[in-house]
């Protein structure tokens, strides 16, 4: 639909922006911490790009003062942060560690004294190494209760001065880098082995939202999913069926757990067929039906086209673009399924993740219709190169129009009927990019650092921190 008039942000609206702590904080073995599979992951050769990690980061955890008078400059209503579960728990289970507990107080405070609602991430990604040690992390039951706890910890904490948490930050790409495609930690390459841990951390995260209703009763909980809509390459019907099993593998296979509590039922036979289902118990289905989600994180980049694959077609290795050399990436398929196609009718960033703001509006769209859940949007930018110019200007018009057509279309989708609690940029400052080092810049502050100097990690506003300032002074009138 083409409307000559888009409806207003509700009033409430959250404008916000996104971190996660193992990008930002820095401080790796402060305070007590202790090490996460991040920290240990990092220092593998060749893992990361150029070996980057996150030991110093951009320095939040000593600067977040600074960092929090930025947003307040800008007028930000809303703050996504994670909080580091080995700071917490620096063995992931036991002992407590206050002065973990009183950064993260800190910080709620600075931000509530600033009027910015702080929004909890619980876990992103940065899992102890402790507990990867003691019996493998997501792949043992253990860890559904030693993470409860530590939810209830953070619950019982915080729950008084926060509203909006977020259990597991983007389950999809840890859980399918971590496991199968052997690019995050712990590098597994085994697809059963994906789908039952994969099964763990959703009974993980229904059983912390099943605690959280005793404990934050007035709050709201769900988790981020990292959302790629899928397009079929073509209207040819084979195509479209592509399309909708790839939807299914790569997206109702959570997002049903999340919202409806159950396994999509076409993808989970053919798991079953395969051999390599998860075993579900009984009881473990009574959990999902109880943990089930208040709204819908979801952090949108991209879409993602798909074309019939044959049975003897491209296989899953796919090459990633974690270098910035545009063209880089190498897509792959599962045979008999799908296959991923370029779409020619969209540009991509340098590194090959393609451009569409109307997919934010189709995805939003389709949540809707399926789930009915209220849409909260956690994540959502741009990676890319940006220049520090004399006088400490940066120019980065490319990132305004990116996030301009973003916010236009989730205008749009509230004009279509999309309850959309807020949105999110990812990210306030420059920060680590997990694979990719620090030269792909999200933020809309600058941090003067890069892959081999740390330099003075000096702050510089840049050009689109004045764009959102107005958007949000505005609610997004002039979009
Ligand atoms: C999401 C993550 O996958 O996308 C963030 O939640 C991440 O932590 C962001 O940084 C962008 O991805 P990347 O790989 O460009 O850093």
């Amino acid at each position: 639909m083409i409307y000559t008039k888009l409806d207003a942000f509700r009033d409430d609206f959250l404008w916000g922006s996104a971190s996660a702590a193992y990008q930002v904080e820095g401080a790796w073995n402060d305070g007590g911490k202790g090490e996460s599979i991040w920290d240990i992951y990092t220092k593998i050769p060749g893992a990361t790009f150029k070996g980057t990690n996150g030991d110093i980061a951009v320095d939040h955890y000593n600067r977040y003062k600074e960092d929090v008078a930025l947003m307040a400059e800008m007028g930000l209503k809303a703050y996504r942060f994670s909080i580091s579960w080995s700071r917490i728990y620096p063995e992931g289970r036991g002992e407590v560690n206050e002065e973990g507990l009183k950064f993260y107080d800190d910080l709620i405070d600075e931000l509530l004294k600033n009027n910015i609602k702080p929004i909890i991430t619980i876990y992103h990604w940065d899992l102890p190494q402790a507990l990867q040690e003691l019996y493998g992390g997501w792949e043992s039951k253990n860890i559904i209760e030693d993470f409860n706890n530590y939810c209830i910890t953070l619950y019982k904490r915080y729950g008084d001065r926060v509203k909006y948490w977020v259990t597991l930050n983007e389950q999809n790409v840890f859980i399918g880098l971590g496991y199968k495609e052997g690019l995050h930690p712990p590098g597994v390459k085994d697809i059963k082995r994906m789908l039952q841990a994969n099964h763990i951390a959703n009974l993980a995260n229904a059983k912390a939202i099943e605690s959280f209703r005793l404990f934050v009763p007035n709050g709201m909980i769900g988790p981020s999913f990292a959302f790629s809509p899928t397009y079929p390459y073509s209207c040819n019907p084979e195509d479209i069926l592509a399309a909708e099993d790839a939807e299914d593998i790569n997206c109702s296979w959570w997002l049903d757990v999340y919202c409806k509590g159950t396994y999509p039922s076409f993808t989970l036979k053919n798991y079953e067929k395969l051999g390599i289902a998860p075993v579900i118990e009984d009881e473990e289905l009574e959990l999902l039906e109880k943990g089930k989600a208040d709204f819908i994180g979801i952090n949108y980049y991209r879409t993602s086209t798909v074309a019939m694959n044959p049975l003897d077609g491209v296989t899953g290795n796919y090459r990633m673009n974690n270098s910035g050399e545009k063209g880089t990436q190498e897509e792959g398929g599962i045979p008999g399924v799908y296959k991923n196609k370029k779409n020619p009718h969209l540009d991509s960033t340098n590194w090959d993740w393609e451009i569409d703001s109307t997919g934010l509006r189709i995805g939003l769209r389709r949540l809707t219709s399926k789930y009915g859940l209220p849409i909260l949007i956690t994540e959502n930018g741009l990676g890319e190169f940006d220049k520090l110019q004399e006088g400490d200007v940066i120019n980065d018009d490319y990132r305004i129009k990116y996030l301009k057509n973003h916010v236009k279309a989730c205008k749009e989708a509230v004009t279509d009927g999309v309850e959309l609690l807020g949105y999110c940029t990812w990210s306030f400052t420059d920060l680590l990019s997990w694979l990719n080092g620090y030269q792909k810049r999200y933020g809309f502050v600058y941090v003067n650092r890069d892959e081999n100097d740390v330099k003075d990690l000096r702050r510089i506003k840049k050009k689109s921190f004045y764009w959102y300032k107005d958007v949000i002074k505005n609610n997004g009138e002039d979009i």
